[in-house]
């Protein structure tokens, strides 16, 4: 067996929380492989909405397994008070919860340390102010504290140091405020009943066992540490090669890789955007689309849909199918644009890459007719009006890889599935 994978495609928000939600039926475990708390997957079953942060979106679905994997960062109070609300509706967590032992805390300075280095006009990325950066920070510098030194007998002393060396940081930065950590230690007391596990291991055997596995990644590919629009992404890599190292399979046992992507772009934070929508369209889409931050609340910027870098996310993910989400968002437009070359300031054909994240390009786009009638409560491709059809046909020829699902809702059941 091998671990399938969902990986976002564009900035994050994608709807890579109804889809696992949608295709945990299929598997018998969820595992997040990167990201903490930063991450808001919405899933609303019923009626009934729930937005996970912490755990893996397979949680809503009985009887499937669902595992914090060990790149993930870990925020104890979060982790504490998303278990409860779960609980609180009925829904059984800790015996379907596994959480690896190598996974980095995130410690009360780290939120701080966000905080502040967010204030600095020069470095603000727009965080969501969660302790991402600076406790992936730690734990490249080597300073980190995981699950597992819970139990090490020098874990206060561990902690200690830790806490002083936030102190003298926070310092340097001006800051000697205070850091409360009564509630992140109590919700320490609540993490350590959990199932702790080596994720590796875990993960390793389900496989020999002939168990399904889907990987769920959080934030999108042009957030990636590595190839995403730097310094304005996250602190991790988020493409499906974060799968080996987020769950310690090696790259022979990754299955299929799903890419998921809205049928226009969104981005919430700051930095580039070639396609965006600084106009009336571009409060259509946020409106209609209830474009809001999941964790924070923000107002997400809005575009129109970004061929090159829907390519560029394809080429680095290696999708096999892709997912389009949102599409009856759309359904009010007379005209969908859809870039699909950019041209570099000096006239010359450009590349999805760095040229477009210092925004030097000027996307060039092919307009649609709008299909303006309302999607949600259709389930049948062929259903589909034509204008929408020729959508997700144009994006199928030019990217060269076939869109198997299109989401024309937020519920589980408004999904038409494409052969
Ligand atoms: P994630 O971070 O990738 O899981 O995505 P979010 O949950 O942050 O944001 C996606 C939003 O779109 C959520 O509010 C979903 O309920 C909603 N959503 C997902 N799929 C669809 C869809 O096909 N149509 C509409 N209108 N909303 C959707
Ligand atoms: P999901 O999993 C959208 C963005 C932040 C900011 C940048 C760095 O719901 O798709 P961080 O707190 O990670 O240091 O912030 O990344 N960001 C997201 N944007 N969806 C997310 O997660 C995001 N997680 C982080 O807005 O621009
Ligand atoms: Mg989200």
């Amino acid at each position: 067996m091998k671990v399938d994978v969902i990986a976002g495609l564009q900035w994050g928000d994608e709807g890579k929380g109804k889809i696992v939600d949608l295709l945990s039926s299929k598997y018998d475990i969820i595992a997040r492989f990167q990201g903490g708390p930063n991450a808001g997957h919405t899933i609303i079953v019923n009626g009934t909405k729930y937005v996970l942060h912490q755990i893996p979106s397979g949680m809503t679905r009985e009887g499937v397994m669902n595992v914090i994997g060990n790149s993930v960062v870990l925020d104890p109070i979060i982790l504490q008070k998303e278990i409860k609300s779960l609980e609180d509706a009925g829904i059984e967590v800790r015996s379907r919860l596994l959480v690896s032992r190598r996974a980095n805390l995130i410690l009360p300075g780290h939120r701080l340390l966000d905080a502040i280095q967010e204030k600095d006009a020069s470095g603000k990325v727009g965080s969501t102010l969660k302790g991402i950066g600076p406790t992936y920070q730690d734990k490249i510098g080597r300073f980190g504290l995981r699950v597992g030194d819970l139990f090490h007998p020098d874990f206060k002393s561990m902690y200690a140091r830790a806490m002083e060396r936030h102190r003298c940081i926070l310092k340097g930065f001006g800051c000697t405020d205070h850091i409360d950590d009564s509630a992140w230690l109590e919700a320490l007391e609540s993490l350590k009943t959990l199932q702790l596990v080596d994720s590796e291991y875990y993960i390793n055997n389900a496989l020999k066992e002939g168990k399904t596995i889907l990987a769920e990644g959080a934030q999108g590919t042009l957030l990636d540490i590595d190839f995403g629009s730097y310094p304005y992404v996250t602190s991790s890599n988020t493409i499906s090669a974060a799968v080996c190292t987020g769950l310690g399979i090696s790259p022979k046992k990754i299955g299929k890789v799903f890419g998921i992507f809205k049928a226009y772009a969104t981005r919430v934070g700051e930095g580039p955007f070639p396609t965006e929508l600084n106009d009336a369209t571009g409060e259509n889409l946020r409106k209609q689309g209830h474009e809001f931050g999941s964790t924070t609340g923000r107002p997400r910027r809005t575009g129109w849909l970004d061929l090159k870098a829907l390519e560029y996310a394809c080429m680095l993910n290696g999708v096999d199918e892709l997912f389009m989400m949102k599409i009856d968002v759309m359904n009010e437009l007379d005209e969908v644009k859809i870039a699909t070359a950019y041209t570099s300031k000096d006239g010359s054909n450009a590349e999805f890459g760095d040229l477009a994240f210092r925004a030097e390009v000027i996307p060039e786009y092919a307009s649609l007719k709008g299909w303006k009638k309302e999607l949600n409560s259709i389930r049948e491709y062929n259903d589909l009006p034509i204008e929408a059809k020729d959508y997700v046909s144009y994006i199928e020829k030019q990217v060269n890889v076939p869109i198997r699902i299109i989401s024309v809702g937020p519920e589980r059941n408004e999904t038409i599935f494409h052969s």
